[in-house]
């Protein structure tokens, strides 16, 4: 089984506040004690987005009860860890340096390794934490504040091949909500419109299919929605609930077309390194997504590559997956000190120039 370490793992770097105990081994499964989310949707909610100020105090608030909660569910006392990995970028600052500091106020009181994990490279390894893929793996992060390919080849070897320019496609299902009078969070609620409507009445844009790279943009998207939207207004005084329908269901096509499109690149750039194993792997909440999903697990039999979409409560913001990253980190010798950072920005691929979009969330990359 080889080596193997007890790890608490921290996230606060956007609206969920989470603890979490994985026991990690270096190169076997790993096993998930304890898994704490607290959201922070209700406190947000009157504003129509997070608040930075308030989540960084609701974090401050929150993160001891969680890791008490953690480590009573996983049934073993503080002294029990090995090791405290914390997200120390990148997010929202005040949230990741209230994770920071309790961090390393935990290490130094029991006397144990501090850990500092990027909160991307805890999504991009949660495949295999879930499903044990070999590496390399392709990876696709979607949701309300990312949006990337990565080919992932170590626990700190990412190349990312391309990523979105301006909004991520879950801010996108967001604001069409709101252009709707959705409810909030968008993506479920457009997808139930969507399977009522016609996804041809409306013309919308698929942006940066010309480009042969793995960009793509959503922010036009959303505005081609609004144009229609009040297209139809200006006509008729209103909408139907069938024009609002077909506008969820063209919306989702078109959002469905460009994932579809450019996993297709992504794919094709994966597999000319002739991978032992080929594996995509598609995480972030618009994963849930039914016509996403189902879209690319069919590109994936073109590609003859496995497709894996993990349970969505390690896909969204959690802190197994920050747990599990910083003890592969710890396991591979690497641990930090009291001088660890929080960093708003941190590109998991530094050789890649930074992608021009910041999303709803922040700056991701
Ligand atoms: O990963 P997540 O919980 O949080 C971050 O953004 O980090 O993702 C939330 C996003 C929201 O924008 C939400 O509208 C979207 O995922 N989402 C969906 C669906 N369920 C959630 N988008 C499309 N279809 C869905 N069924
Ligand atoms: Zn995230």
């Amino acid at each position: 089984m080889g080596k193997q370490a007890i790890i608490l793992g921290l996230e606060s770097s956007c609206d969920d506040t989470a603890a979490a105990v994985v026991r990690v081994t270096a190169a076997g499964p790993a096993q998930i004690m304890s898994s704490v989310v607290a959201g922070q949707d209700q406190l947000h909610a009157p504003y129509g987005g997070v608040v930075p100020e308030i989540a960084a105090r609701a974090h401050t608030e929150k993160l001891d009860s969680c890791i008490k909660q953690a480590l009573t569910k996983a049934e073993i006392r503080l002294s029990d860890v090995d090791a405290i990995a914390v997200t120390a970028g990148p997010g929202l600052i005040g949230g990741v340096l209230a994770g920071v500091m309790c961090a390393k106020g935990l290490s130094a009181a029991i006397g144990k390794p501090l850990v500092g994990v990027n909160h991307l490279a805890g999504h991009a390894l949660t495949p295999r934490l879930t499903d044990g893929l070999s590496y390399p793996y392709l990876m696709l992060l979607v949701s309300g504040g990312h949006c990337q390919f990565l080919i992932v080849r170590s626990h700190q070897d990412f190349s990312r091949l391309g990523g979105t320019i301006d909004d991520a496609p879950g801010e996108a299902f967001d604001k069409t909500a709101r252009l709707l009078g959705l409810p909030q969070p968008g993506g479920p609620s457009v997808e139930a419109q969507a399977a009522r409507g016609d996804p041809a009445r409306f013309t919308l844009p698929r942006p940066l299919l010309d480009r042969d790279d793995c960009n793509m943009s959503f922010s036009g998207l959303k505005t081609a929605v609004l144009r229609a939207r009040d297209g139809l207004v200006a006509q008729k005084q209103g909408l139907t609930r069938q024009d609002r329908s077909d506008l969820c269901a063209g919306f989702q096509a078109a959002v469905t077309d460009v994932l579809a499109a450019k996993t297709r690149k992504a794919l094709a750039i994966y597999r000319d390194e002739a991978p032992r194993e080929p594996s995509f792997a598609v995480a972030g909440g618009v994963a849930a997504n039914r016509a996403i999903r189902s879209k690319l697990e069919s590109v994936c039999v073109e590609f003859s590559t496995r497709f894996v979409a993990p349970p969505l409560a390690l896909c969204t913001d959690n802190a197994a997956m920050i747990a599990y990253a910083g003890g592969l980190q710890f396991l591979a010798g690497q641990s930090d000190d009291l001088t660890l950072s929080a960093r708003p920005r941190w590109p998991l691929d530094r050789s890649q120039p930074a992608l021009l979009g910041s999303g709803r969330k922040g700056a991701k990359a």
